[in-house]
């Protein structure tokens, strides 16, 4: 099966054609073409995503993004005769501008490419931004009537882990095993699901403030350090434990490490480290040793609300996603945890499909074509949903 998928929930503009086939929990995946514009240099000087901005980036992006798809994939075929795009299409695309112009400009020009499902994110992230994507789904759909399948970018994450890196066997050798933890930190979200079989999440706990990537960002921002923050934090704290350095008398709190429950709480964290700083200059040493010691702490409480959760729902699969993953000092410590229990196998994206992509999303789309319920013929009928939650 040949899905379209589409992602503009924040800052990244990503398009992909997959060609699917066989067990959902174990696909085989080809990736026929893949394009991702990253805006991150262009939000950098607001030191944090700007929706309106983001919103008319995807808008300029995602033809050019869908044409450069369409190339890779040897699908890009000229059209005679150009089919007219009818009002409805037309309609769906008003209130994205400069999308309706390129796709008005593109579209009567080539021909219906062999896709049979078009699967777009919905939510959560930013509204302007989802509705982009939205829009050029709906439109995409509505005019060579080809399906449209919502999904929830969470789940895109949890899912992104199903990309074998090695191609070369020609087969899946990832499986997704239930029951499933799925630990998903990002700049958005810090949370702790369970799923007993596919499709049926359950939250088990999340953040009650501050995500652990905007906790990083944040204490990026404290230590003078360029946006985005979480990767430059890291890289000091990985360079102080090269060289040993560390302030063993500096010891900031654990937030909720101790709680019975599988809810996370890092303002508090934050806090301290802003107090410890106290508006002082910083040398390059005494910084290393502060990204060292946040680390370990944001480590610490990963690990043991990791751990109850594994243990109090005999996980089979812990799979972790979000941007926070490509951090390694977390990501090996998420390795030696399940050392430690023989039943549980520790799945992570690839660095490329840690951070927000399509792929993740399409791959997600064909799981729920494949598992889910028979969807209503009523197309469309979904909108963008910022707080969108991955429970049924
Ligand atoms: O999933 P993602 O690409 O975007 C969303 O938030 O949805 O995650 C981005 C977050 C940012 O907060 C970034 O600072 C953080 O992931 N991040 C890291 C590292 N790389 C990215 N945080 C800590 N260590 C890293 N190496
Ligand atoms: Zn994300």
């Amino acid at each position: 099966m040949r899905i379209l998928s589409i992602e503009t929930s924040c800052d990244e503009t990503a398009v992909s054609l997959l060609s699917i086939a066989g067990d959902a929990n174990s696909p085989g995946i080809k990736t026929l073409g893949n394009a991702l514009f990253s805006q991150v240099n262009l939000h950098a000087q607001y030191g944090g995503v700007y929706p309106n901005l983001a919103k008319r980036e995807h808008q300029k992006n995602l033809i050019p993004l869908f044409r450069s798809v369409l190339t890779e994939s040897k699908s890009l075929k000229s059209s005679q005769k150009k089919i007219v795009v009818s009002a409805k299409t037309k309609k769906i695309l008003e209130r994205e501008p400069e999308l309706l112009r390129q796709f008005l400009d593109f579209l009567p020009t080539i021909r219906k490419p062999k896709i049979d499902a078009i699967a777009v994110t919905t939510g959560p992230g930013l509204e302007p931004a989802l509705w982009v994507g939205i829009s050029f789904a709906k439109a995409l759909g509505n005019y060579w009537n080809i399906p449209v399948i919502p999904i929830n970018h969470m789940e895109g994450h949890i899912m992104s882990v199903l990309f074998e890196a090695d191609k070369a066997k020609g087969r899946n050798e990832i499986r997704i095993n239930y029951p499933l933890i799925a630990l998903l930190i990002s700049g958005g979200h810090t949370e702790l699901v369970y799923a007993q079989k596919p499709l049926k999440y359950k939250s088990l706990g999340q953040t009650r403030d501050d995500a652990v990537g905007e906790a990083y960002d944040k204490v990026a921002r404290m230590l003078d350090l360029p946006y985005p923050g979480g990767p430059e934090v890291s890289r000091l704290a990985e360079e102080a434990r090269k060289l040993g350095i560390q302030d063993t008398k500096l010891k900031f709190p654990r937030p909720m490490i101790n709680s019975k429950d599988l809810d996370f709480s890092f303002s508090g964290l934050k806090t301290s480290v802003l107090y410890f700083i106290d508006g002082r200059k910083l040398s390059r040493r005494k910084k290393m040793e502060i990204a060292r010691e946040f680390e370990d702490a944001v480590t610490e409480v990963l690990l043991r609300k990791t751990q109850l959760a594994l243990l109090s729902k005999h996980a089979k699969t812990l799979v972790v996603g979000g941007g926070v993953i490509a951090n390694s000092h977390i990501r090996e410590s998420l390795k030696d945890l399940v050392k430690n229990l023989p039943n549980t196998k520790l799945l992570i994206p690839t660095r490329e499909l840690s951070t927000d992509n399509s792929k993740m999303i399409g791959v997600t789309a064909y799981i729920h074509l494949m598992l889910g319920p028979k969807r209503s013929k009523k197309k469309g009928a979904f909108s963008a949903r910022g707080n969108l939650r991955l429970s049924s």
